[in-house]
């Protein structure tokens, strides 16, 4: 096991009604901007909930924050918060939201061009505002960490950053928020908190089998409540439940303390939603079969463990059980109806080398837990993806 520091300061409040905790754990002389996204928040009645929680509190809405949120957006915020004076963020919605209300608190208080932080990557973060979130989409594990992405549409870039001061000071996890979610949705909640776990857990063993233990519990669970959630004609509150806190604890920094993390697959989707506006999470499904594929000799011992802890593979020659354990990855992505293929999404071999370019322009180059997958591996990749 690697050396590590482990701080995470959110406050978790999970449960049904707990958005009434709004009253207490909001700081009481705070002048509040809640952050929404479209309509959601609004027509599932979360937002008037919300308002009534603040109470005496001062408090405005700034709406219009998109899936795979804008900077321009973002900025526009950043300028009416300084203009209007808010000491205090509420994110209500799922990873977008909170994502930008993240780059938000971060860009007010900085001196200088906020476009900076994405260049890079957050380490030019000072300081930021304090913020909550009211989680409505279990997925991406922004609730209860330090990072983001945020998108430049005029130049085709999507951008991570992090910083130990963007960690939400709070986090509302009410499972029945999620009852309004599309089915597309909660599939793609199920596969980001999967390849989440996957990018942290299936690189090379590290003798760390607390971090093991805990991300095979995670995809075990993800793959038995996976199918459930989907198939359920009412909605089922454990369920719920069970997919809010396993997306949370996928990247809250705790299966990754101490381990060798991967990512590529990450950051390869980005670039495809980036240019072709593909939902985050079917992005990851795409590349992460083919990434596996390639990477099959590297990471060879990590996927027969998983073949054998995740998916019960104990037969046949090592080459056939990770076949089949990288096939169960795709068929279980599949079956959430997650297409894994870029034809599936009605693209070709024509989008292969604009997305290696974009690799390149953004610096990335040298990916993966061995820092490794070069231009030609992820070109590889895409290729196998078609
Ligand atoms: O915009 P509204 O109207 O709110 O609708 C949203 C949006 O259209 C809707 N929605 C959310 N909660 C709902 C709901 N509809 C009905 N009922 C509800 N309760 O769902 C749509 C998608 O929302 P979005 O927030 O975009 O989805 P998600 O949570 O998957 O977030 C994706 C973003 O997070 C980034 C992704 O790259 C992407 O930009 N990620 C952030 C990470 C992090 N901070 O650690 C890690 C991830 O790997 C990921 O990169
Ligand atoms: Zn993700």
């Amino acid at each position: 096991m690697f050396n590590f520091d482990f701080h995470n300061p959110t406050h978790i409040a999970f449960g049904k009604g707990r958005v009434a905790d709004l009253a207490k754990l909001v700081p009481a002389s705070a002048k509040v901007l809640i952050l929404v996204g479209g309509a959601s928040a609004e027509k599932t009645g979360t937002l008037a909930e919300v308002r009534s929680a603040l109470g005496e509190r001062a408090h405005s809405t700034f709406a219009g924050i998109e899936p795979n949120p804008g900077f321009d957006t973002a900025m526009q915020a950043v300028n009416q918060i300084r203009s209007e004076g808010f000491d205090f963020l509420l994110a209500v919605g799922g990873g977008s939201v909170i994502d930008a209300t993240k780059f938000i608190a971060a860009a007010v208080p900085f001196e200088g061009d906020p476009w900076t932080i994405l260049l890079k990557g957050g380490r030019n973060i000072q300081s930021a505002l304090p913020f909550g979130a009211v989680l409505t989409l279990p997925a991406t594990g922004s609730e209860m960490n330090n990072g983001g992405v945020i998108t430049r549409r005029d130049m085709g870039a999507k951008l991570p950053f992090r910083s130990s001061h963007v960690f939400p000071r709070f986090a509302v996890l009410d499972p029945t928020k999620t009852y309004t979610l599309p089915v597309q949705q909660l599939a793609n909640g199920v596969v980001d908190a999967f390849v989440h776990t996957v990018e942290q857990y299936l690189t090379y063993p590290s003798h760390a089998p607390v971090q093991d233990r805990f991300a095979e519990g995670l995809l075990q669970t993800l793959v038995e409540v996976g199918p459930r959630l989907l198939d359920a004609k009412e909605p089922v509150y454990d369920d719920r439940a069970t997919l809010m806190w396993a997306a949370t604890l996928a990247l809250n920094g705790l299966i990754g303390a101490g381990v060798p993390q991967d990512w590529s697959t990450h950051m390869i989707g980005h670039e495809l939603t980036a240019l072709h506006n593909i939902d985050h999470a079917r992005t990851l499904a795409i590349v992460l079969p083919a990434m596996l594929h390639e990477r099959r000799v590297q990471k060879r011992d990590k996927l027969l463990q998983y073949g054998q802890r995740v998916w019960g593979i104990r037969s046949g020659t090592e080459d056939e059980r990770i076949a089949a354990a990288i096939e169960n990855t795709r068929t279980f992505f599949e079956h959430m109806g997650i297409p894994t293929r870029l034809r599936d999404y009605g693209l070709d071999a024509s989008v292969v080398s604009a997305v290696v370019a974009q690799l390149e322009s953004h610096g990335m180059t040298q990916l993966g837990e061995h820092r490794d997958i070069d231009l030609a591996v992820s070109r590889r990749v895409l290729e196998a993806a078609l």
